[in-house]
């Protein structure tokens, strides 16, 4: 019988030692990259210079500055309101944040910029991902 219990409990470290590694393992090598997903697709020439296309329904917008190009979230960092893009700054209508050009705050009460997306260039395309 004490045999048994030896063996079982032997049974039983190795389980939890195999889950242990397996956990440690887990931590310490890197996860799989998660694929990011296209937002949308914008024709290079598309974007005036120090202008911006602004895609409303996915809350994007496209800004071209001297040179470069970024791509900027227009959900408000306050309460998720859509801002408004103008010719100088972003302003939300809901409790009057404004932002610079870059998504940093001018003018609370949002506290954090707006959070700029990920663009690549392909051909003569640039998407924006998610
Ligand atoms: S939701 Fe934009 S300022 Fe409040």
């Amino acid at each position: 019988m004490a045999k048994i219990a030896r063996s079982r409990r032997r049974f039983l470290t190795g389980i939890a030692l195999l889950g242990g590694l397996g956990a440690l393992w887990r931590f310490l090598v890197p996860g799989r990259k998660v694929r990011r997903q296209t937002l949308l697709e914008v024709q290079k020439n598309a974007i005036p210079l120090r202008g911006a296309l602004v895609f409303k329904r996915s809350r994007v917008a496209v800004i071209r500055g001297e040179d470069d190009v970024y791509a900027l979230s227009l959900v408000c960092t306050h309460l998720g309101c859509t801002v408004n893009v103008t010719a100088e700054n972003l302003i939300c209508p809901c409790h009057g944040s404004v932002f610079d050009r870059a998504g940093n705050v001018l003018k609370g009460p949002a506290e954090r910029p707006l959070p700029r997306l990920t663009v690549e260039e392909r051909g003569n395309k640039l998407v924006v991902l998610i």
